[in-house]
């Protein structure tokens, strides 16, 4: 099929090349130049796994083309995906601002028949707007569709040709017959699920909303493990082996973050408001992980005392969302180096990834490292702000030899506690045992259960010769 993708972002970029990947010939168009310059020469701009080498192939191949003109693309196409950005507008509700512009362009552009099928994440009942914007510039017919996009950053490739399912909001059968045609090489027809426009725009911000949740309550729960000396990774574990529950989005830390989480979330807000039906357990989703985002200055203030930032040399791992991914959009990250820079302390930061986007937002106010390692050289203390893998096992007696004070503020509990401990550090983290004199108690009491219950790294088994442990008890 001749296919137009507008928008050449995380999700166009990717549906495009997948869609060139199952044969279509596809055009993607950006309105930012510079960006389909580099597309054209094969550089995705963005950092996701595998992009780059898909794209090329595609291209090499005469499938797959980037353009800036909307009328070149929607001429040669017979349906046109719609993945350009729809951020968080000043009242929370989602800027439709880019779709619309797009959405007229290509209804300016089409020379027949077309189908417009919306990817981007849009409020319930924006593809009437969207046939209202086309009807106000084209005479032609068209159907819109919506499909929403479910892929995660860092795995978008894996989850675009191995979908768990497809959302084809559309009533009529023969529009929905082709967008389908179009997954089956990825998704098999079990997994294209077919419903009405309206259900299909809520599926998207339904299924974030849940996710978000989840997280929020294992953040809630944390805290209370935290008061109590509970370890919320135990729980976690004992709630993730229930089938019923899975292990999912079940991670306590710093937040969520990212460039959909927050902005979908308070936009399904914004509609409910509207409707007058309050989502009472997504605003204190919102509300909760707000307050968590706060929580590591908060471990800083125990650690240094109040107002005690200023010209302190701190290290930083990990500034995007989450780990394999570039997007620094509303990383914990980033709000927490405002926060630390507004009171003055030095950020040493690293990130496998994301430190060009970083670089752009905060310039020379940050040193930015070529390694872990160098980041924590001479830093009083380390945060640890995004999981990457790279940060999961660090070397411990190094590190502790670098820094001028053997302090680890673990804001994703990637590390075991006691190990830390053990190696001679003070440990902080969120829920996870080490924040009370009870939570120590409990973790000793673990003595020769640590392979069963954590890591498997037999950090436990050793707990009772832990001695002179500087564990933070509040
Ligand atoms: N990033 C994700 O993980 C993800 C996942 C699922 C859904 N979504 C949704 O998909 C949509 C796109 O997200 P993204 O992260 O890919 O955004 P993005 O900001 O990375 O990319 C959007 C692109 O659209 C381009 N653009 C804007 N106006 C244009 C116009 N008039 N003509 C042509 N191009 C134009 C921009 O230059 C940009 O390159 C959003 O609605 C988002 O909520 C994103």
């Amino acid at each position: 099929m001749n296919i137009a993708v507008i928008g050449t972002g995380y999700v166009g970029t990717v549906t495009g090349s997948c869609f060139a990947e199952s044969g279509n010939h596809v055009i993607c168009v950006d309105s930012d130049q510079q960006k389909v310059k580099a597309l054209k020469a094969g550089d995705p701009v963005i950092f996701e796994p595998g992009l780059a080498e898909l794209l090329r192939r595609n291209q090499a191949a005469g499938r797959l083309f980037f353009t800036e003109s909307i009328k070149e693309a929607v001429e040669n196409s017979e349906i046109i995906f719609m993945t350009v950005g729809t951020p968080q507008a000043s009242n929370g509700d989602a800027d439709l601002s880019f779709l619309k512009a797009a959405v007229l362009e290509v209804g300016r552009s089409m020379s027949g028949y077309r189908i417009i099928v919306n990817k981007s994440t849009v409020p319930i009942g924006t593809h009437l707007k969207v046939a209202e914007w086309l009807k106000s510039v084209s005479n032609h017919s068209f159907d819109v569709v919506s499909n929403p996009e479910f892929l995660r950053e860092g795995s978008a490739i894996r989850d675009f040709l191995y979908p768990d399912r497809v959302v084809i909001g559309s009533s009529r059968k023969d529009v929905f017959d082709r967008i389908s045609k179009l997954y089956l090489p990825f998704a098999g027809a079990k997994k294209i699920i077919q419903m009405d426009t309206l259900s299909a725009e809520l599926t998207k911000y339904a299924s974030n909303a849940f996710l978000a949740t989840r997280i929020s309550f294992m953040n809630e729960l944390a805290s209370l493990c935290e008061k109590i000396g509970a370890n919320i990774e135990f729980v976690k574990t004992g709630m993730g082996a229930d089938s019923r529950i899975g292990g999912a989005f079940l991670n306590a830390g710093i937040g969520y973050g990212g460039s959909c989480f927050p902005k979908d979330i308070r936009a399904l807000l914004a509609t409910a408001a509207r409707e007058g039906i309050p989502l009472r357990l997504v605003e204190a989703t919102e509300d909760i992980n707000e307050r968590q985002k706060r929580l590591l200055i908060q471990m800083l203030e125990r650690e240094y005392g109040k107002n005690s930032l200023r010209g302190r040399v701190l290290a930083l791992w990990g500034i995007a969302f989450k780990p394999d991914t570039d997007d620094i959009r509303e990383a914990p990250a980033v709000a927490l180096i405002q926060e630390l820079l507004k009171a003055g302390a030095r950020v040493r930061a690293y990130d496998p990834a994301a430190t060009r986007n970083a670089e752009e937002l905060f310039g020379r106010d940050v040193v930015f490292c070529k390694t872990s390692y160098e980041a924590a050289d001479g830093a009083e203390g380390l945060i640890i702000a995004t999981e990457w893998q790279e940060f999961l096992n660090p070397k411990l007696p190094l590190l502790k030899e670098m820094m001028a004070r053997p302090v680890i503020f673990d804001g994703r509990n990637t590390l075991d506690p006691m190990q830390v401990l053990q190696a001679g550090f003070q440990y902080y983290g969120i829920g996870n045992g080490a924040g009370t004199a009870a939570g120590v108690r409990n973790l000793r009491s673990m003595t020769g259960m640590g392979r069963s219950m954590k890591t498997g790294n037999g950090a436990y088994d050793d707990l009772e010769n832990a001695s002179g442990m500087g564990i933070a008890v509040i």
